[in-house]
């Protein structure tokens, strides 16, 4: 699976399908809730992930992605590590931590991708803070996903609701269009101008992911060629649902 940077209108039926994808990417979240906390190894939550992919019949989309191949099922991001955490039994969650758990599920060929960051036990009111921004970062950005808007609406209401709380957004990674393949047109910046871009349509369906940086927006990856952390180490979060534009309010794929 790869980019393809067309853009990709969904029928109402196809719709349907990435609601059900959507659905059981909810409920993999909602296992990840279940188990985090401190003792509880990275690997485990990648096996507790592949368990409820399993039971569906469906396939996590990250899996052998890319190259290198990526080697997981799901990407577990903590503290530092800002997106594209590899599970690792030698990872063992402790108290004060946050992490970014993103999955992706294959269902009828359809993709969701969603992530969320979690405290592992109590954590400090920094941390807390960057968490409850970023998934304010994403509610603002879902509710510019309205027919009349085009794309630099969303990328502009990340922005603003970040920076203008203190905070940093990544310049390297981007929300996408999403269906058939994990990655689809348009690629929706995490920054821009209000006004500029492409139209939404109806049937347009695109994962929302901000991803907030403490310190700078700088980044660098890890010798694993796969863990993105901040350039100064300091605390980063990341939300992210796929959401679909319809005529009326935007529609959430990936809730329960
Ligand atoms: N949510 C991530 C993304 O949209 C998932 C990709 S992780 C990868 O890019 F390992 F599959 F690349
Ligand atoms: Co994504």
């Amino acid at each position: 699976m790869s980019w393809d940077r067309q853009i990709h209108i969904k029928s109402p039926d196809e719709i349907k399908i990435m609601r059900q994808a959507g659905r059981i990417n909810a409920e993999i979240l909602a296992t990840m809730k279940n188990m985090i906390q401190p003792g509880v190894s990275t690997a485990d939550l990648n096996a507790a992930a592949e368990e409820v992919l399993k039971k569906h019949g469906c396939y996590s989309p990250f899996k052998g992605y890319s190259q290198p191949p990526y080697p997981a099922s799901i990407c577990t991001s903590v503290n530092e590590e800002l997106v594209h955490g590899i599970p690792s039994k030698k990872r063992i969650l402790r108290e004060g931590d946050i992490i970014s758990v993103d999955c992706g599920t294959v269902f009828e060929g359809f993709v969701a991708d969603s992530a969320m960051t979690f405290a592992v036990g109590k954590i400090s009111a920094e941390a807390k803070r960057l968490m409850e921004i970023t998934e304010g970062a994403l509610v603002a950005a879902i509710d510019k996903m309205r027919v009349g808007n085009r794309t630099g609406d969303i990328s502009a209401a990340i922005q603003n609701y970040v920076e203008s709380r203190g905070l940093h957004v990544t310049r390297e990674y981007t929300s996408h269009g999403v269906g058939r393949q994990m990655h689809e047109g348009p690629q929706v910046p995490l920054y821009g101008t209000a006004g500029t871009g492409m139209p939404l349509r109806p049937g347009m369906t695109i994962a929302i992911e901000p991803m907030v940086l403490v310190g700078t927006h700088e980044t660098r990856t890890l010798r694993d060629q796969w863990t993105v952390v901040s350039a100064d180490k300091s605390l980063t979060a990341h939300f992210e649902h796929s959401v679909a534009v319809t005529e009326g309010e935007p529609l959430i794929l990936t809730v329960p």
